[in-house]
């Protein structure tokens, strides 16, 4: 952490989390509590709860939680230091000189001179569409009829057919060789060094926040590869970013429609469905997902209706579905992507497309009947069982009655015949997963360029134009958002950010079992009490510590909060802080604080609840010690104390 921490907690003091939020979110006091409409998720009723008392947030509908320094990072698209900064100037406090390692100087210092290069190139390919040598990309665009504004908002161009063009300009800027190879813009090399992008029109790649992080490139015509992508830098990570939805979060729709193309997104933008957004050249990532998941609730698939958009779509089907989303999939026939829909039958078409989009489940059955015969009685009896078997990945009834009927409907199958079917299937099957695709339509299909893993994670909220485009010397020429970042990256550098350590695509993960969540939820509550009661510190000392809280997150805390009881009074907010770092984390714990069950407990339940849960703990940890014993003497002492915890009776008077 850069600030000291003193500096941080006197920040963070000074700014009650219910007047900062207050002046996001309109919050009403419910019992101890504020709840308002959450900020991070669309909703209709409030699930977004504030409490003051232990000074952090939690949405019990998305999961979104923190403190009030997280709060301004993730509202904002703060870095933890602007996210700080803002809080001072609030407060009145002067924040003092931060003292920089080198290393992390150094690496701020290339990621702000990178999206300087950036923006520069971006500028420059404007600039070069709009030259005589660039009328044939400009004419191009045109062709493709894209207006001048379109082209203006989302910063299109063109790049020469000069191998070493965007080089000299870059290098007349003053820049070295050094740092101009880790733009992924130019190859440098000995006996001369090379443009990456050279007679194609250009799409600069934005990150959420405006800043121009890497680049497509297409080829006017025929021509391979059709479309040339930045490679990944220390700014670009095609996992983690979307094209077009530095726009589109800020739409009014409450859907995100997800499209295969630059060109798909530049046309429905300008067709009026500026809610739209494209993976860079991969395959859809868990990581865009849960990007997504910020801003919507339901997305719609418009990828091409060709093979490969089908595969695609069932490929991003789970990994939505992972993160909860409603997915729903449009039908393009009979055009091949949403650019050639519109050109052909215009916006309104397309808006009834989306009106008519299919639930992604019924999606999925449509596909795996085109892998069978209908006409063949043994394939299609197949198909049936197939179905039927994918029917059960529901485990409510409810649930899956609805999509019972749908199905039966939509197929032509007699409701209570494929009833029977699935409920016999039930007694002699257990589904294992409810990932998507029938025969021969999951996996293998790859990315175009692969999807490795990143790190970067952009944080700095910017103005609204295109890297800054809002009149001035020329669409591209405001300083923008750039000159903002003071400590780009202090967020999430090597860390895995939420998420990142989610099974791969299309596995789901298992639910825990229940045991073992049972006995985390026991692990969440004790935390939660102790710190709603401070009181209860006392009881259970000498029969639980922070060891007995085997989960290594929640032992981390566990630690802190037990030692801040040993002073005398904890900040759960404070205990935050250790996590910011990490949003999966922060997040996390700020869910662990709200686990209280207290509120609807009479006095009674409580003792009897908290005995309980004390005692869950510590027999998980007890059990836990035993199965690592090595020597006889540690078992018996273990086996005594499993005795010994049978008996316990904590006193709550
Ligand atoms: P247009 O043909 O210009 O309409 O583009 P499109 O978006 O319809 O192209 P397509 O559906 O073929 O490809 C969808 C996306 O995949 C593109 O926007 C690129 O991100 C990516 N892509 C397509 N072709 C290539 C390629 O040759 N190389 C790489 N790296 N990516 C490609
Ligand atoms: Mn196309």
């Amino acid at each position: 952490m850069r600030y000291p921490e003193e500096v941080i907690e006197e920040v963070r003091a000074r700014n009650d989390i219910v007047d900062v939020v207050s002046g996001y979110v309109a919050l009403q006091r419910k019992g101890n509590n504020y709840f308002g409409l959450c900020p991070f998720h669309h909703e209709k009723s409030p699930s977004f709860s504030v409490a003051p008392g232990k000074q952090i947030y939690y949405c019990f509908g998305c999961g979104a939680g923190g403190n009030v320094i997280t709060f301004i990072m993730e509202y904002e698209n703060y870095t933890f230091g602007e996210a700080l900064q803002l809080l001072a100037d609030r407060a009145g406090i002067t924040l003092p000189k931060r003292a920089y390692s080198q290393e992390e100087k150094a690496q701020d210092d290339l990621k702000k001179t990178l999206l300087e290069i950036n923006k520069l190139a971006a500028n420059y390919f404007y600039h070069q569409l709009k030259q005589p040598q660039g009328k044939i990309g400009y004419d191009y665009l045109r062709g493709r009829q894209l207006s001048d504004e379109t082209i203006r908002h989302f910063g299109l161009g063109y790049s020469n057919k000069v191998s070493n063009d965007l080089y000299r300009f870059l290098k007349s800027k003053g820049y070295g060789d050094d740092v101009l190879k880790e733009t992924g813009l130019v190859t440098i090399e000995e006996k001369g060094s090379r443009d990456k992008f050279w007679n194609r029109v250009m799409f600069p790649i934005m990150d959420i926040n405006n800043r121009v992080i890497g680049f497509g490139g297409r080829v006017m015509g025929e021509g391979k590869p059709k479309y040339l992508n930045s490679p990944e830098t220390r700014l670009f990570d095609k996992s983690r970013n979307l094209f077009g939805l530095n726009f589109a979060r800020t739409s009014r729709e409450k859907y995100i429609l997800i499209c295969e193309g630059y060109m798909d997104v530049i046309a429905l933008h300008q067709a009026g469905f500026s809610n739209s957004v494209a993976s860079l050249g991969t395959a859809f990532t868990s990581q865009q997902a849960l990007l997504l998941k910020r801003y919507t609730e339901q997305v719609i698939l418009t990828y091409d209706s060709d093979g490969a958009g089908v595969k695609a779509a069932l490929r991003a089907i789970p990994i939505l579905k992972e993160v909860d989303m409603s997915v729903k999939v449009l039908d393009m026939t009979p055009h091949k992507d949403p650019d050639e829909f519109i050109k052909n039958l215009g916006a309104d078409r397309f808006r009834e497309r989306i009106e008519k989009a299919k639930n992604s489940f019924l999606f999925e059955i449509d596909v795996l009947r085109r892998q069978y015969d209908m006409e063949d009685p043994e394939q299609k009896t197949k198909f049936y069982q197939e179905t039927a078997k994918k029917l059960l990945t529901f485990r409510e009834s409810l649930e899956r009655d609805n999509y019972i009927q749908a199905v039966s409907r939509e197929q032509a199958i007699p409701y209570e015949e494929l009833k029977r079917l699935v409920n016999r299937m039930a007694s002699h099957f257990v589904p294992g997963s409810k990932a998507a695709g029938g025969p021969g339509l999951s996996g293998g299909e790859e990315s175009r360029e692969g999807d490795e893993a990143g790190t970067a994670r952009s944080g700095v909220s910017g103005s609204t134009g295109p890297f800054g485009v809002s009149g001035g010397t020329g669409p591209l020429g405001i300083p923008g958002s750039l000159d903002r970042s003071g400590a780009p990256g202090s967020l999430g550098r090597g860390q895995a950010a939420d998420g990142a350590d989610r099974p791969a695509a299309g596995r789901r993960q298992k639910p825990l079992r229940g045991r073992e969540e049972g006995v985390r939820q026991a692990q969440r509550l004790l935390l939660t009490w102790l710190i709603e009661d401070p009181g209860l510190f006392s009881k259970i000392k000498g029969i639980v510590s922070a060891d007995d809280l085997v989960d290594p997150l929640y032992h981390q805390v566990a630690e802190r909060v037990f030692d801040s009881l040993e002073k005398g009074s904890v900040s759960p907010a404070a205990i935050l802080d250790g996590f910011i770092n990490d949003e999966g984390q922060y997040r996390e714990v700020a869910a662990l604080f709200h686990a209280s069950v207290k509120d609807s407990l009479s006095n009674e339940e409580q003792r009897k609840a908290f005995s309980e849960i004390v005692r869950k703990v510590k027999e998980n940890s007890l059990e836990q010690a035993r199965k690592q014993a090595t020597d006889l003497g540690s078992l018996q002492k273990i086996v005594k104390e499993q005795a010994a915890l049978r008996s316990l009776h904590i006193s709550l008077d």
